[in-house]
């Protein structure tokens, strides 16, 4: 049996909460491969909200599994927080969600070294969730890292040596903090944790893949926010794209069969960095007014502009993608016309190929279609979609040369169309 994974193609916050919850039925294991808390995936269905951070968004189907696995970084008081507000609305969790050992911890001093880290940058900041992303895969990487496993050995020293060593960090770099509360709501979040089943999750996964139990991988963030591919320095700390689900959860690339890549109909981005399609007149502002577009986690604007196929393209190349899910195709409705960046002026020389720097002396090429102005929400199938919107998909499978599979044409799990059926 093959995995599937879903991942986003753009700056995060493609819609990858609503899609992976619509998918899970067709699915037993329902696993996160990297990213934390940084993530707000949302899911809306019964007239119901929902933002989920670490947990993966299989959770709300039926007994499915769902698993954290070992790329993810976990903050246990976040996790508690999570787990309380679910368990509140009726929601059952204990038996039906797995935790790596292998999984690493957010300390509470890795939150504080992240804001240390971003005031020291000044203008030139990340924009981070600051939930402590960059500092615990740094840790993880000089392998000075505590992990969920820890938990079971020994943990009390193994905590106060890495607070230490945090310390010793901030008062370096002139922070000032107060750890108390923090380390209080850390540890009742350890003990939340440890209400739940660790795993050796790579063993449980490939067994299951052994037993034709069908898989499918839940990604964070998104293509252009990876830390080998994305727009660095502005980018997360993991690996969001397809291989990510390789090291995330131990299973070999050989294993991997559909790789269904979401991407909205525009674009946004959140926090800093270059965005060559980005928007800051009316038309921007009516797509954050229309998508409702603020921060699931953090609430900030994000911001808006045309959708990037030169950065969808790469993106497409890089993770293999075998289908595309189109989102928020209704936030364009009022449109007359819609653009879509085909090509880049890099310094002066016209490129299809996404460059190694989009920080500077880029300008995107558009091409124009017709708007639809029609009311997108209201559209049940296929059949049912104005003439302008069928040419802007064909448009962009042209372009992008991979079909389309599925159109979301609003937040709900109803509010979604599937064009074709995935052998
Ligand atoms: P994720 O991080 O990729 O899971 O995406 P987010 O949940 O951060 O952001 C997507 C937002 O768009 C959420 O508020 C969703 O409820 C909403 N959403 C998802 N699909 C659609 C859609 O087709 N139309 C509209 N209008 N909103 C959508
Ligand atoms: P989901 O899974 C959008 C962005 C932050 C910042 C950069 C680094 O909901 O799509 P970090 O806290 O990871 O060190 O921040 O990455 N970022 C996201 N943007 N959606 C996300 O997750 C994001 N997770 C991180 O805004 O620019
Ligand atoms: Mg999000």
């Amino acid at each position: 049996m093959k995995v599937d994974v879903l991942l986003g193609l753009q700056w995060g916050d493609e819609g990858k909460g609503k899609i992976v919850d619509v998918l899970t039925p067709k699915y037993d294991l329902v696993c996160r491969f990297q990213g934390g808390p940084n993530a707000g995936h949302t899911l809306e269905f019964d007239g119901q909200k929902y933002v989920l951070r670490s947990i993966p968004s299989g959770i709300f189907q039926g007994n499915k599994v769902n698993v954290i696995g070992n790329g993810v970084v976990l903050d246990p008081a976040l996790f508690k927080a999570e787990v309380d507000q679910l368990m509140a609305s009726g929601h059952p969790l204990t038996e039906r969600l797995l935790i790596s050992r292998k999984a690493h911890l957010i300390l509470p001093t890795h939150r504080l070294l992240d804001a240390a880290n971003e005031a020291s940058k000044g203008a030139g900041k990340i924009g981070t969730t600051g939930k402590g992303i960059g500092p615990t895969y740094t840790d993880k990487v000089s392998r000075n890292g505590l992990r969920v496993g820890d938990i079971e050995l020994n943990f009390e020293a193994k905590y106060a040596e890495a607070k230490a060593k945090h310390e010793t960090l901030l008062k370096q770099a002139n922070f000032e903090y107060d750890l108390t509360e923090l380390e209080k709501e850390w540890f009742e979040g350890i003990e939340c944790l440890k209400k739940f089943a660790f795993i050796d999750s790579e063993h449980f996964i490939n067994k299951a893949l052994k037993d034709q139990k069908p898989v499918l991988c839940e990604g964070a963030q998104g293509t252009m926010l990876d830390v080998d591919f994305g727009s660095y320095p502005f980018v997360t700390s993991s690996n969001t794209i397809c291989a990510g689900a390789c090291t995330g959860l131990g299973i070999s690339p050989k294993s991997i069969g559909n790789v269904y890549g979401i991407f909205k109909a525009y674009c946004t981005r959140v926090g800093s960095g270059p965005f060559p399609t980005e928007l800051f007149d009316q038309t921007g502002q009516i797509m954050r007014d229309n998508g409702n577009e603020y921060g699931s986690v953090t609430g900030r604007p994000r911001r808006c502009g045309w959708i990037d196929l030169v950065a969808l393209r790469y993106a497409i190349m890089i993770n293999g993608v075998t289908d595309l899910i189109m989102m928020k195709s209704d936030v364009m409705d009022q449109f007359e016309t819609i653009k879509a960046c085909t090509a880049y002026r890099h310094k002066g020389v016209v490129t299809e190929d996404f460059p190694y720097d989009i920080q500077e002396d880029i300008e995107p090429i558009y091409t124009e279609l017709p708007g639809w102005k029609t009311d997108m929400t209201a559209v049940k199938s296929e059949s049912d979609f104005p003439v302008a919107f069928k040419a802007y998909i064909d448009f962009l499978e042209a372009n992008l040369g991979v079909r389309i599979k599925f159109v979301s044409v609003g937040p709900d799990r109803a509010q979604t169309i599937e064009r074709y059926t995935t052998l």
